[in-house]
């Protein structure tokens, strides 16, 4: 049956598909997806049924289990996650020793299978390394309509509550479906989910609530500091190019349909009166706007679980004018298709990808900040704080992301913007991260050659710089000129070696590669020559007593800007704080770390809970990169048959890895990405301001400015 799948990938005949070999049921028997097909709204059991009716075929799980195990060797911090350094040290995971085991062992079902795959990766808590197949992931949403925040009280105490604006949020999310959870309610509160907006969440599951809270953050990865994973399960809001938005959090939405119902007993506070109740909600599954309709097992299969045309790489240097489109219905989780354009220049990435944060609830319009100023546009958005709330006036930036579909457009929105609130007074500035993922590290100096067309990286073509950010609001100095980033390493596996030494042998005349020389430069800033064979000599260390190979310092490529900075500094760092839930990444990191390590500007994570170290971001990693883009320059390179090589994926799989890993600034002989990033601050969220992004800014100028 497998040469059929292959089939599939490999002679492009997936519209002939039946599939129906890989289904354990016949068609006369129930069928699990025939059940759920065409429905929006599902029960998680009624999704799972379906998910855990396709048996394991062994040619897919080895295929992906190779796929994974040769891409890690591109992957630079496999061996420093065996055991991270303090304040991490529940970071330890050996990604090779899972893959094996999950190689031996039984699964009743290639969904199975599959959370095994994502948990083994998960286990290095780096959003950057993820494993995802999106015939499972983010297929539904799994949501509870009552997102749950952790409130300060007037004398300091931190209790978790349903969010006050959960009701509000879920009418307007979810409208009739509503009716669901409405229905659900026992007797005396039925029809009145209205009432448990704001209750205190005494148990859940009969356990404590940071009991629930611990036991998600040590499962949920992603990010590395365990405040920000317990952040996480809780609601707050963010800033898209399409607007603000909400995000329910770990506990009340969740990427994949395994959990039923949970079980809360509430303090429900009306008016003067206290009533205790406890509540049962099921969660239900909604299915994503961009799915390809199925009517039954095998064409489910057959539509979403199959590598689409930008699985996996391309060889470049195939034929004369390539052009290789994204799929877009297979990557509308993770894309705004408006943001898909034509890539022109390799703009260098460093971001998550990170399904949870693709949902695109909109911010209710009472808790959306008002009166955005001139220069705000998409991702950046602009204000001025009300006069009477700080002596010096203070300006406020809302970056939601370093990423948007022109750069153009935001390089100059953040020089406008910033200049606008200086030219109306503002000495002192907030830069609101919260939920930032990250995006591009900065524009490199080398174009797409034309007649090479190619939109490869099929999430964000074109980003700003948090580099540029830097610059313009510290000025020209010694921490920003001649290069504001941080020195990187990538790995020097014998295969990455293999692809440097064909370059720099001239197998990129188009200078379109990755690995080409051209785009990196010696620590010292000078450029390398387009035939420098700079994985060697590869630089040998021992990490966590593992023999490794790095290729040398890199130096950082990004300046010059393409755009003039202006020549004073736009802000006074000292007087810049950075404030988000943790949930600050990538090029967000890079950012914060720069501001805060080389600048002195106050960092503030907002809502944590107390008694926990809270850090101002994470997976600071350098550049993260897909397998598609390795696999890009294996192919393009002629190295697909090497033994080293990674095969390409069956399945309609994403993996992701860190490329080039930073260079501390405290301590430059050691990656930046577990060295401390402590928060200045954790400011505590009342009730009167959790998920208000104004009051907050208002809250914490009083306070902190
Ligand atoms: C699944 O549905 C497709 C399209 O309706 C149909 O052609 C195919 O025969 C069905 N397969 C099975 C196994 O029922
Ligand atoms: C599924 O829904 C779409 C749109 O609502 C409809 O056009 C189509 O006929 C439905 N298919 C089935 C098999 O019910
Ligand atoms: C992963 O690759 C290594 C090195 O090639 C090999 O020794 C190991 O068996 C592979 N592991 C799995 C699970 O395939
Ligand atoms: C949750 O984890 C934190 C940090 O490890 C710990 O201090 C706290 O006691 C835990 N809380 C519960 C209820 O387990
Ligand atoms: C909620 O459940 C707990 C544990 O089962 C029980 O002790 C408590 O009395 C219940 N509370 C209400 C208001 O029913
Ligand atoms: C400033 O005050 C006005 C009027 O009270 C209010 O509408 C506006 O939202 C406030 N602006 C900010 C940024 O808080």
């Amino acid at each position: 049956m497998n040469w059929r799948i292959l089939c599939l990938i490999y002679l492009g005949c997936l519209g002939t598909a039946q599939g129906s070999t890989l289904v354990s049921v016949d068609s006369t028997q129930h069928d699990p997806c025939a059940a759920i097909a065409n429905k929006t709204w599902v029960s998680p059991q009624a999704a799972r049924a379906c998910f855990s009716s396709f048996p394991v075929v062994s040619e897919i799980k080895a295929n992906i289990v190779d796929v994974l195990n040769k891409t890690l060797a591109f992957h630079t911090s496999v061996n420093y996650q065996r055991q991270a350094p303090p304040p991490f040290e529940d970071i330890h995971g050996d990604v090779h020793a899972d893959l094996a085991r999950i190689s031996s062992q039984d699964y009743s079902s290639d969904f199975d299978l599959h959370l095994d795959l994502v948990q083994a990766l998960k286990r290095l808590v780096d959003g950057h390394c993820f494993y995802m197949n999106l015939c499972y992931d983010a297929l539904y949403t799994t949501y509870l309509p009552i997102p749950l925040v952790l409130l300060t009280d007037e004398v300091g105490t931190q209790r978790v509550h349903i969010a006050p604006e959960a009701f509000k949020v879920s009418s307007a999310e979810f409208g009739e479906e509503l009716d669901f959870w409405q229905d659900a309610l026992p007797e005396d509160l039925k029809g009145k989910l209205e009432l448990l907006a704001g209750a205190e969440v005494l148990s859940i599951n009969g356990e404590a609530p940071f009991a629930v809270v611990n036991a998600s953050a040590v499962q949920t990865g992603r990010m590395q500091a365990f405040g920000t994973r317990q952040n996480m399960f809780f609601a707050s809001y963010g800033r898209t190019e399409a607007g603000w938005v909400y995000y329910f959090g770990d506990f009340a939405s969740q990427t994949l349909p395994l959990k039923d119902s949970a079980t809360l007993a509430l303090q429900i506070q009306h008016d003067s009166d206290v009533a205790f109740a406890n509540v049962t909600l099921p969660y239900r599954s909604r299915l994503s706007a961009s799915v390809e309709p199925w009517t039954n097992a095998s064409n489910f299969w057959a539509n979403n679980c199959l590598a689409t045309g930008s699985t996996n790489g391309v060889n470049l240097y195939a034929g004369p004018n390539i052009i290789v489109e994204s799929d877009e219905r297979h990557q509308h989780p993770f894309v705004d298709p408006a943001l898909v354009r034509m890539r022109q220049r390799k703009h260098h990435r460093n971001e998550l990808i990170d399904a949870s944060l693709a949902q695109n609830i909109e911010l209710l319009p009472e808790l959306t900040p008002s009166l955005p100023l001139d220069g705000s546009s998409g991702v950046s958005q602009f204000y001025m704080l009300n006069a009477s709330v700080t002596d010096a006036l203070t300006g406020v930036l809302m970056l939601g992301s370093f990423s948007a579909s022109s750069y153009d457009d935001l390089q100059s929105s953040l020089l406008t913007g910033l200049q606008n609130l200086k030219a109306k007074g503002a000495e002192q500035l907030i830069v609101d991260v919260t939920n930032n993922g990250g995006g591009y590290i900065c524009i490199a100096h080398v174009s797409w050659s034309s007649n090479v067309r190619i939109r490869y990286f099929p999430h964000y073509n074109i980003a700003i710089g948090h580099q540029w950010l830097h610059r313009i609001i510290a000025g020209p100095k010694d921490t920003t000129i001649p290069q504001a980033g941080l020195q990187t390493q990538t790995r020097a596996s014998p295969l990455a070696q293999l692809i440097v030494s064909k370059i720099a042998g001239g197998a990129d005349p188009k200078n379109i590669l990755l690995y080409n020389p051209l785009a990196w430069e010696y620590a010292n800033n000078t450029p390398f020559s387009g035939d420098e064979d700079w994985l060697q000599p590869p630089v040998k260390k021992t990490i966590n007593g593992v023999e490794d190979l790095f290729s040398q310092r890199l130096g950082d490529e990004c300046q010059p800007f393409e755009m003039d900075p202006p020549g004073e500094p736009l802000f006074d760092p000292k007087k810049v704080v950075i404030i988000s839930n943790g949930r600050c990444a990538s090029s967000c990191s890079l950012f914060s770390i720069s501001m805060a390590k080389r600048e002195g500007a106050t960092t503030v994570v907002v809502g944590g809970k107390d008694d926990v170290p809270q850090q101002y971001c994470g997976v600071v990693g350098g550049q993260s990169v897909r397998f598609a883009t390795i696999d890009t320059e294996i192919k393009s390179v002629g190295l697909k048959t090497h033994t080293l090589a990674p095969p390409d994926f069956i399945t309609n799989s994403l993996h992701g890895i860190t490329w080039r890993l930073g260079f501390g600034i405290d301590n430059p002989s050691e990656p930046e990405e577990w060295q401390d990033h402590s928060a200045s601050v954790n400011f505590p969220l009342k009730a009167d301001i959790v998920n208000k992004p104004a009051a907050i800014w208002e809250q914490v100028a009083k306070t902190l400015l």
